[in-house]
């Protein structure tokens, strides 16, 4: 399972990247406005600070919903970077857009997406990638995992190739449920990815080894 980290935060995104680990960077216009980014120029040249940093697909999200700007939108963000995918919302001209890019050889992420029909629209549309949001169906006291599960099989039994790529991630629990169904990627905060490595087993093993390097030591 590939991991990207769900934050415009450049700091964060270093320290993601500095452990090795990180395959990706996903945005969202709420994660750019969480970092004081305005207007055009400065949203462009966050993006272009975020390729410099990661290996990876970097999700940019396009601010419209109708056809004909989206499209535009796309196409000069795809225009920043190779590792640019357009993130396109699970709408009636979200769903026209990724099959537009899909046709001119544009990467899309399909987003917002909280049933499994929509996510097979944007699959038959040719969506790189589908965004189950895992954490805002939880929060509706319904069961985000289940629904990465049921796009995972839908996918895997009619042979489709877009990726399902569990967002809304809250938790470190929904890191290891999402990778128990087969998500192809998680998109998380840092801190559920460092809380991957958190056992006291480890801490209390480490600090019995520290104590007797220091015998050693002497
Ligand atoms: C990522 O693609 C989504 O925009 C993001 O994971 C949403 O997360 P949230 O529900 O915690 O805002």
């Amino acid at each position: 399972m590939k991991f990207f980290i769900d934050t415009a935060n450049l700091d964060q995104i270093r320290q993601a990247n500095e452990l090795g680990i990180l395959d990706g960077v996903t945005t969202n216009p709420s994660l750019m406005a969480k970092e004081g980014i305005k207007g055009v120029a400065a949203i462009r040249q966050h993006y272009k600070d975020i390729c410099n940093i990661v290996d990876g697909d970097v999700s940019a999200e396009v601010l419209s919903c109708d056809f004909e700007s989206m499209i535009k939108e796309g196409e000069e963000l795809a225009a920043l970077d190779e590792k640019i995918v357009v993130k396109v919302p699970c709408t009636k001209d979200g769903i026209r857009a990724v099959k537009y890019f899909t046709d001119n050889g544009i990467r899309t992420n399909c987003t917002l997406i909280f049933s499994v029909g929509q996510a097979l629209l944007a699959a038959k549309a040719g969506a790189t990638y589908v965004s189950p949001f895992v954490g805002r169906l939880d929060d509706i006291s319904s069961d985000g995992v289940a629904l990465v599960a049921q796009i995972v099989d839908v996918f895997r039994t009619y042979g489709y190739e877009t990726q399902v790529l569990a967002a809304s991630i809250r938790s470190t629990q929904h890191i290891i449920q999402c990778l128990e169904v087969g998500a192809d990627v998680a998109t998380c905060p840092l801190n559920p990815i460092l809380g991957l490595l958190n056992h006291p087993l480890t801490d209390r093993g480490l600090e019995t080894f520290m104590k007797d390097a220091a015998k050693m030591n002497q």
